[in-house]
């Protein structure tokens, strides 16, 4: 007895006879066909228990046919294969009701998996709503890297579900494009899209900012202001850097996140919320959770699905695409169309992008900016790539041979990431609390949590290592010695 009859339709021969194979040596019945017209046969009489699908067929697109399957029996599970790759193959794939995507090549051992996991009506998601315009000739996201593939295919799904999404990701990644992209086609498209960015705001407001506040509910607070929870009511509320959020706010934040309601800074009536939440960060924030510097608990209530975007150099077959993604908007700006060599584009591939995509975007708009000639050839590029080299490896090359050196470099990238502007104010507070809250937390662990032995330890009064622990929130645990 076979597992399940399997539909397959790809106009590829070499493609139906590997899936014929594959599936028919995991004890499933598989029938395949190159055409949409055969596939409509067989689904319309009934036939098949799962449909693996290309996209483009001769005779119809399988973007065409889906629907017609999914009106005459919504229960059959479709996947849906396809070659072109690109996050809207993804979203549409996900838009129609597909129950998976699986960019080509794919894994043949993925596929049977995923075959098993259809019959076994595991995971079937709802039909989607109503279509954003998936028309749009640019994609929001460039890239078709195996490591983006599996980005567009956890944005599929996403964008069809309510759930908490943390985005973490080096500087420069596309952390913030992604959260947009999972609220622009989402189900909440319609409603706001607000962003926070908590590095950018001093700690003491970050609790009005989110929540709002009343009039006179402090010094300076001449009017109700409302907050970014309330601003993005119905909408998604984007926590951007939320490892650099301060415990307090932490502490409140989960609380909100619990309850489903806050109230504003002085206010006593508690507010509903209806908000997706979606943060991102380029700390690690497990290692935040071991220095104590990010609650646990919140972690868990954020980290529902994890999304990791990886670095440029961790996918730097997509850097062409990038390139001349750039190159048309800076022609849509004015600039003129540019091309670029391959060599060229060879030699971009070699260099290490700490800046990540961020960095590439800059660099790429300052040469098309700088040479007035229609291709970038690979000597332009050695040139300016040359320009950016030599004065990274002066700061971050070697190893910083003293704490004082370590932290003189934090602060000049810290000012730097400002550019022209300054930082918020509280900087004095903020830094010495960078460096306390690690002191403290070493002296604490180095005496097993026993307090008296940690004044002693650094050198400071009892009572004010008891107030600064409060202070900072810092959880001590007492461990008998070995
Ligand atoms: N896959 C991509 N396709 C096209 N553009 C991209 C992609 N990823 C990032 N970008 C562009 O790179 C720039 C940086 O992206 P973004 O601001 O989303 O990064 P980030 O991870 O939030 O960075 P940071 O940590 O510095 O805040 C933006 O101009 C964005 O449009
Ligand atoms: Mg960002």
């Amino acid at each position: 007895m076979a597992r399940g009859t399997v539909l397959i339709a790809d106009d590829d021969t070499a493609i139906r006879t590997v899936l014929n194979q594959a599936l028919a040596r995991a004890g499933y019945a598989p029938r395949a066909t190159g055409n949409a017209a055969t596939l409509w046969r067989w689904v319309s009489q009934g036939e098949g228990d799962v449909v693996i699908t290309d996209v483009v067929m001769p005779d119809e697109n399988a973007f065409d046919l889906i629907p017609r399957i999914k009106k005459a029996r919504p229960e059959l599970p479709i996947i849906v294969m396809s070659a072109q790759n690109t996050l809207m193959t993804a979203l549409t794939a996900a838009e129609k009701g597909a129950y998976e995507y699986l960019p080509k090549p794919f894994d043949l051992s993925e596929v049977v998996a995923v075959v098993g996991r259809a019959l076994a009506g595991q995971g079937r998601r709802p039909r989607a709503a109503t279509s954003p315009e998936m028309e749009s000739e640019e994609l929001p996201l460039i890239g078709r890297s195996p490591a983006m593939q599996e980005i567009y295919r956890a944005l599929a799904r996403l964008t069809q579900t309510d759930l908490t999404v943390t985005i973490q990701g080096e500087s420069g990644t596309g952390k913030e494009l992604v959260a947009r992209v999972l609220h622009d086609y989402g189900k909440r498209r319609q409603g706001p899209f607000v962003a926070i960015n908590m590095a950018a705001i001093p700690r003491e407001l970050i609790e009005s900012e989110l929540f709002g506040h009343e009039k006179g509910a402090f010094t300076g607070a001449q009017t109700r202001t409302p907050g970014r929870f309330e601003q993005a009511e119905g909408g998604t509320l984007f926590l951007d850097e939320i490892g650099d959020m301060p415990l307090e706010a932490q502490t409140r934040l989960l609380r909100v996140l619990q309850q489903g309601e806050y109230t504003t800074v002085g206010g006593r009536t508690p507010i509903k919320t209806n908000v997706r939440i979606i943060a991102a960060t380029h700390r690690d924030l497990r290692s935040q959770i071991q220095q104590g510097l990010f609650r646990e608990d919140l972690y868990y209530r954020l980290n529902v699905v994890p999304l990791r975007l990886p670095p440029l150099r961790e996918r730097v077959e997509d850097i062409g695409d990038l390139v001349r993604h750039f190159l048309r908007q800076a022609a849509r700006e004015g600039l003129g169309q540019k091309s670029i060599e391959t060599a060229a584009i060879e030699r971009l591939k070699a260099h290490p992008w700490p800046g990540n995509v961020r960095e590439l975007e800059n660099f790429v708009r300052r040469v098309g900016a700088l040479y007035t000639q229609d291709t970038l050839t690979q000597q332009i590029i050695e040139q300016e790539l040359a320009e950016v080299l030599p004065k990274r490896s002066a700061t971050s090359d070697s190893e910083p041979k003293d704490f004082t050196e370590l932290v003189e470099r934090y602060l000049a990238q810290y000012f730097a990431g400002f550019g022209k502007e300054l930082p918020p104010p509280g900087l004095y507070d903020r830094v010495i609390r960078q460096v306390e809250y690690p002191l403290l937390s070493a002296a604490l662990t180095a005496t097993r949590g026993n307090q008296i032995r940690a004044a002693e330890l650094l050198g400071l009064n009892r009572n004010t290592l008891r107030s600064r622990i409060k202070a900072l929130d810092i959880r001590v645990f007492r461990t008998p010695m070995p």
